[in-house]
């Protein structure tokens, strides 16, 4: 009699412990897919901000992008969790109604998606082609006695403990390219992009970075877009851009946030400074003999995509996005420079940038890219317009080209 009551008690324990085990595991799958979802839509977010699309209208876009992302992890837990199947109280996966399944679908896809990124993000090296000769983190609080963040805008997203805004990465790089004439040899290119002058970051922050790349001689100096986030501002040009000089002479465009403002005056600011507008066009250089052209390419914004002489030896173009890269291969450019996706600005432990406002998503978040006929280099930038910045520093780099590397 005591043998049945103890193994009736047993068999009960057993059955208990077996039901609370399938309510954790079933909790941590909800998670999973809540996951799933929130990459999914932030997939959406990156795609939808890839296009020409007003403020206002991007603003509502992002206002879905939360919506779902908090809404469908609640439907998980109550109508899969607690009410329908029950699956957080010992119910089975087998009585899901086909538009669970739907939904179960729908977040394993964003969830595999996250995956596939992930391990993409875990594999990544930099081409061959590419020597990072010099990198320098410098703190630019500690070169000025003034705060670096105003009362602006965005201000406690800016003094977030952990956000390293204002920890600038300056490199120097040397990119190997296959047919670069013998006369550009050890050309140097400043590659700066994406400074998004809004004032919740303060002027000083950008005299300063100026101050510590002026000393640097450089042949180009190349900006790849979105300088202004505040029209006002456009009185800041002279005391930063207006300082940097390259031997051949400096290069612009403007980016998607210089249309939201207004970027006719922004670009009558910056070449009344000397500066050349390549936006739309090319401008052919005559370097010791050798034909470099540098082309400008502003869209899907603003005008239309540069055409490239064929009698150039090298071609150059600045595209402040990088999706514009297919199009410059077409046109066999050697070089895009391009920004725009600041490198995600937020890159986690493991998975890497999430926000990356582009059609290949993070694909080229930041970083080098060789995709033979054309190279191209993606700046993190020195900003954004949300001044956060964590495991993905801002950067500022020098490029020095040479010829293509032979192994020994
Ligand atoms: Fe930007």
């Amino acid at each position: 009699m005591l043998n049945i009551c103890t193994s009736g008690v047993l068999a009960a324990t057993s059955i208990q412990t077996s039901s609370v085990f399938w309510s954790v595991t079933n909790l941590i799958v909800l998670g999973l897919l809540s996951i799933g979802n929130a990459a999914l839509w932030v997939t959406y977010v990156n795609w939808t901000h890839s296009f020409p699309q007003r403020c206002s209208t991007l603003q509502k876009l992002r206002i879905v992008h939360d919506f779902f992302v908090v809404l469908v992890p609640v439907v998980l837990v109550f109508w899969l969790g607690i009410a329908g199947p029950g699956l957080l109280f010992g119910g089975s996966w087998e009585n899901l109604n086909p538009w669970m399944w739907g939904l179960v679908g729908f977040c394993s896809i964003g969830l595999a998606k996250l995956l596939v990124q992930t391990i993409r993000y875990q594999l990544r090296q930099s081409p061959s082609t590419m020597v990072v000769t010099e990198s320098r983190v410098e703190e630019i609080s500690n070169r000025t006695n003034s705060s670096l963040v105003s009362s602006g805008k965005y201000q406690r997203l800016a003094r977030l403990p952990g956000n390293e805004q204002l920890r600038v990465e300056f490199n120097e790089k040397t990119f190997h390219l296959g047919g670069l004439p013998e006369e550009l040899e050890e050309l140097t290119i400043l590659h700066i992009s994406d400074w998004h002058f809004l004032g919740t970051i303060t002027k000083e922050f950008f005299v300063e970075v100026c101050e510590i790349i002026s000393n640097d001689s450089v042949d180009l100096v190349c900006f790849t877009g979105d300088l202004i986030d505040s029209q006002p501002l456009t009185d800041w040009i002279p005391d930063t851009l207006g300082k940097l000089t390259g031997r051949l002479g400096n290069y612009f465009i403007l980016g998607n946030h210089d249309w939201y403002q207004e970027p006719a005056s922004i670009r009558k600011a910056i070449t009344d400074l000397n500066w050349v507008d390549v936006s739309s066009r090319t401008v052919m250089l005559d370097v010791d003999g050798s034909r470099l052209e540098i082309g400008g390419d502003e869209t899907p914004w603003m005008g239309e995509e540069p055409k490239f002489s064929t009698a150039a030896d090298f071609k150059l173009l600045l595209a402040h996005t990088p999706d514009r890269f297919s199009s410059a291969k077409q046109q066999r450019v050697n070089l895009v420079l391009s920004g725009h996706n600041h490198g995600g600005q937020v890159q986690l432990p493991i998975i890497g940038p999430l926000y990356s406002p582009s059609r290949h998503d993070t694909k080229y978040a930041s970083g080098l890219f060789d995709e033979p006929p054309s190279m191209m280099h993606v700046s993190r930038g020195l900003a954004g317009r949300h001044p956060l910045r964590i495991r993905c520093l801002p950067e500022v780099t020098r490029i020095t080209l040479h010829g293509e590397r032979h192994s020994s």
